[in-house]
């Protein structure tokens, strides 16, 4: 696939199954995740790869996270989260590891750990498989961090649920450019 037939075609799946990029896949995956744009070569990123009884893990972080958060979540949607890391048969968890620099906000380092999580959404489309980007309640805080074992430097920006497509993919929808930029001449 051409870069530019990727960019255009990437589309997110919900719905994802086995099987899973293979070990060099996931290798190439990376590495593309690592050509990520980095302002004075910080190298924030940080990846963990879950699959198997790992998702049987994240799972519990989720709910120990969510009783840390409120002690009064319902149990109905403890339940939910239980099972939210099942919805795919591997997750690549986005994590920044950032520190103080004098040019560098956190922000860029964020950024950038972002820039690579796409670039992993890109890489995994053009080689076939299916993905999503999800956040929600257990990325950027502290008690996420502390329950996958982060350092105090080491924030939760996504995660990145990825498989085979499962059922049909949705509609890309057609954006008019005109309604997005703005030209100076
Ligand atoms: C930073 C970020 C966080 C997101 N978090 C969620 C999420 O928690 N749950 C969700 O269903 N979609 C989330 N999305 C949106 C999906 O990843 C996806 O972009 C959306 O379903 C639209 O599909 P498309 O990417 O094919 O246009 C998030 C996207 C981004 C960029």
């Amino acid at each position: 696939m051409k870069t530019i037939d990727a960019l255009l075609t990437r589309n997110s799946s919900p719905k994802l199954t086995n099987p899973i990029p293979t070990e060099e896949q996931l290798d190439i995956a990376y590495q593309c995740a690592l050509r990520a744009p980095d302002h004075a070569w910080i190298r924030p990123w940080k990846f963990i790869q879950i699959t198997g009884k790992g998702l049987d893990k994240l799972s519990d972080a989720f709910i120990s996270t969510a009783k840390k958060l409120d002690p009064n979540t319902k149990p109905e949607i403890l339940e939910k989260y239980k099972s939210a890391p099942f919805r795919a048969p591997l997750i690549i968890v986005l994590v920044a590891n950032t520190k103080e620099h004098p040019k560098v906000p956190i922000i860029e380092q964020q950024l950038s750990t972002a820039a690579a999580g796409q670039n992993m959404l890109l890489a995994f489309h053009d080689m076939g498989f299916g993905g999503i980007w999800r956040t929600g309640k257990f990325s950027f805080n502290r008690e996420i961090s502390v329950e996958l074992g982060l350092k105090e430097s080491e924030i939760v920006i996504g995660y990145l649920y990825i498989g085979s497509i499962d059922g049909k993919t949705k509609k890309i929808p057609e954006l008019e450019t005109e309604d997005f930029v703005t030209i100076w001449k």
